[in-house]
């Protein structure tokens, strides 16, 4: 039997409030975890198979056009049994695009392109034959620079309200400054790999991915095969950040070489091709305009956004997402454009748009409560919308005020002007900035088995990505039926198994938990009819039935394994109420007088997701969230040269994320909240909200620790010591 929802309303069932297991939110560990812990977990490249042969991507070296391989040197290297120079996408696929990306068709639009696959024996064999193959290629002019390159202004992403360029005018406090982040990498720790095997014209890909029923369409579509063929394995995923959503040149070499040789082939990316071959976060120039009156009430908010990507790409990074509704002003302008560039294709990397959107619209908003000489917190409460600033719909919920206040109070934030504070060479300081991300809900299905004996299963091609999917589709399941969390299983990542959302967008949790949760309530009101009652009044715990005093075990309901299907949809829930998740975050830093050096000394979080399914995964979220805040504010940038577009610092040693060192204490409160419109079990996405605007209450603490503003990502100390030079020359 299968349970379906289509959400197109409010979803007001409180049961999951009040049911008798009570497992669900606690800090249950990852049942994953030991086996991550100890090695058993095993990742896609470290799948081995009888017959096992290995690729080496190759990497196009210039711009141009591609004119032919030398492969006959190659083919007569030690081991090697093919070398592939057609059939590779030219980039990465965005995930929920059930497309695979364009093929190289002779062109090498970037440095870094897969252009061919060498296949030997050993993977040594392979990475020496990969190296040795020159590439011949007709170069020609790269554009590099956004301002010198063709644009383009997508439609759908423009907003023009009122008149903001009256309101600037007639303001009495405004501000217009432009400001830049640049280009991220996703960085996930676990490379790009992909183990492809044949068993006669059916495909099985061991891949790293997030969206597998995306990555199958995709992967059969580049092989012009049909998706039933395939099959693709991702049990366990060591992070993804937007770089796994689709399919990339490994999984289609892979699955071309192993068809070709007629053995099992083995792809996995070298560290310095996760950063070239899998899509990026495009720099962006962000010029934002903000008009207030004396109290401090916005009248204009206008933010323009340049970004890039590949000719013929549709995804551009949706600066302007969380400006739609951040802040209420009657007069908006949102200007998007997007820039042709031969750099590496852009896509999703965690929480796209408001990462960096909000980040520099939160510095704004500090250089604003500034002129106006407001408390910066003050300054925020004052222009929460009472709906949707755009188009007047109601909020499924705002908890921005909350998030605000309880941050503040808990971090003892306390309101001083720049260079009040200093210890030796350090100057002190303090710096806040909210959060806001959009939320959605995917369709996903799920498949739930209940025994006699009072175990059950959890079945679905949902991935977990290190996120804690495992843990809270257990904790969802054993809350329904009423079972310890040990006697419940949950099998991901195998697209044999019902198609989930896949995890993206943080949309994984609530959008899988929500097909969980139906296929327990169908269980639930099976067994309720076994019992002549109505499921509403039944209590399920330990295995057991209570109902009117008798407690009845499982094993005495069911005479046989019960199996359900749950399966929601989104319906127009999303489409009435605004519906997007808040928080705020607040830093101190330290910044030396001497060197430029700012370290975080300590952060503090609190964001609202509505029902949270598991406290202790929600906060690693969380926590990770504000390290890669800290780091897009002080170390992140990919550097592209400036003469052929090539990255750079293309490794963990040069692109800096944050280590230890540099992660202070991190405090995180997650604020209680159901979401009604939001999906059946009230719970919103919790993996990107605490990236949204982390980075600008670094960024805001530098300037109230020593009085530089930085408006250039990130804030290197060469940046904040000319800042400190100009103050005090
Ligand atoms: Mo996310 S950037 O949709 O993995």
């Amino acid at each position: 039997m299968k349970r379906h929802a289509k959400i197109d309303g409010p979803q007001t069932d409180r049961r999951l409030d009040g049911m008798a297991q009570g497992v669900l939110g606690q800090p249950l560990d990852r049942p994953d975890g030991p086996l991550k812990v100890t090695g058993r977990a095993t990742y896609a490249a470290e799948v081995r198979l009888d017959r096992m042969v290995h690729g080496v991507l190759v990497r196009a070296p210039r711009v141009g056009t591609l004119n032919g391989f030398d492969t006959e040197r190659v083919r007569g290297m030690a081991g090697v049994l093919a070398v592939l120079t057609e059939g590779l996408p030219r980039n990465s696929a965005q995930g929920a695009i059930a497309k695979s990306p364009p093929g190289n068709e002779g062109k090498a639009q970037y440095v870094g392109q897969p252009v061919a696959l060498v296949v030997a024996e050993t993977l040594e064999q392979a990475t020496h034959a990969a190296w040795t193959l020159e590439v011949g290629i007709m170069p020609s002019i790269p554009v590099i620079n956004p301002h010198a390159a063709p644009t383009e202004f997508p439609e759908k992403k423009q907003r023009d309200l009122g008149d903001l360029e009256a309101a600037m005018a007639e303001a009495a406090a405004t501000l217009d400054e432009t400001y830049h982040t640049p280009t991220l990498s996703s960085a996930p720790m676990e490379p790009h790999a992909s183990i492809a095997e044949w068993d006669g014209e059916r495909l099985t890909l061991h891949g790293a991915y997030q969206m597998l029923k995306f990555n199958r369409k995709q992967l059969a579509e580049a092989l012009g095969i049909d998706p039933s063929a395939v099959r693709v394995l991702a049990p366990y995923v060591g992070g993804g950040f937007g770089s796994k959503l689709g399919i990339s040149a490994e999984a289609v070499g892979a699955a071309l070489a192993a068809r070709m040789l007629g053995r099992p082939v083995s792809v996995v990316m070298h560290r310095r091709q996760v950063f070239e071959m899998t899509t990026r976060r495009s720099q962006t120039q962000q010029r934002i305009r903000l008009a207030a009156d004396v109290d401090g009430h916005l009248l204009g908010i206008g933010h323009d956004a340049l970004v890039s990507n590949l000719p013929g790409e549709t995804f551009s990074e949706p600066v302007q997402q969380g400006t739609d509704f951040n802040y209420a002003a009657p007069n908006r302008k949102v200007v998007h454009e997007v820039a042709r560039l031969n750099l590496i294709a852009c896509g999703s990397v965690r929480a796209p748009g408001e990462a960096v959107g909000v980040t520099m619209f939160e510095v704004a908003m500090d250089e604003m409560a500034h002129r106006l000489n407001l408390d910066p917190v003050e300054f925020r409460l004052r222009n929460i919308p009472d709906h949707d600033p755009l188009d007047g719909k109601p909020f499924s919920s705002n908890m921005l005020a909350q998030a605000l206040t309880e941050g503040a109070q808990r971090f003892g934030w306390r309101h001083q002007p720049p260079r009040s504070r200093r210890e030796g060479e350090w100057w002190i300081g303090t710096g806040m900035s909210a959060a806001v991300r959009v939320n959605m809900l995917t369709e996903s299905e799920a498949r739930v088995t209940l025994t006699p004996e009072g175990r059950a299963k959890v079945e679905t091609d949902m991935t977990d990505i290190g996120t804690g999917t495992y843990a809270i589709l257990t904790q969802i399941a054993a809350e329904m039926l009423g079972l310890p969390v040990a006697q419940v299983e949950t099998v991901l990542g195998d697209t044999d198994l019902p198609p989930a959302s896949g995890s993206g967008g943080s949309f994984g949790a609530a959008s899988s938990g929500s097909s969980v949760y139906l296929a327990c309530l169908e269980i639930r009101s099976q067994i309720a009819a076994r019992l002549g009652i109505a499921e509403e009044d039944l209590t399920l715990k330990d295995g057991h039935a209570i109902h009117a005093n008798r407690t009845i075990p499982l094993s005495q309901i069911l005479d046989a394994p019960i199996t359900t299907e749950g399966h929601v949809e989104p319906g127009d829930s999303g489409k009435i109420a605004r519906n997007a998740t808040y928080g705020a975050h607040f830093a101190e830093v330290a910044v030396n007088d001497v060197t430029g050096e700012t370290r975080v000394r300590r952060m503090l979080g609190t964001y609202a997701c509505g029902r949270v399914l598991n406290v202790k995964t929600a906060t690693s979220q969380c926590h990770g969230g504000l390290i890669w805040g800290i780091g897009m504010a002080l170390t992140e940038e990919l550097i592209h040269d400036p003469r052929d577009g090539h990255a750079v610092n293309r490794d963990l040693a040069e692109f800096h994320i944050p280590v230890n060192r540099d992660v202070p204490d991190l405090e995180v409160y997650l604020l209680p909240e159901r979401d009604d419109w939001a999906n059946p079990i009230q719970s919103k996405g919790i993996g990107e909200l605490s990236i949204c605007g982390a980075g600008a209450s670094v960024i805001n603490a530098i300037h109230a620790a020593c009085g530089v503003r930085i408006r250039d990502l990130p804030a290197t100390p060469d940046k904040v010591l000319a800042g400190l030079m100009q103050i005090e020359s």
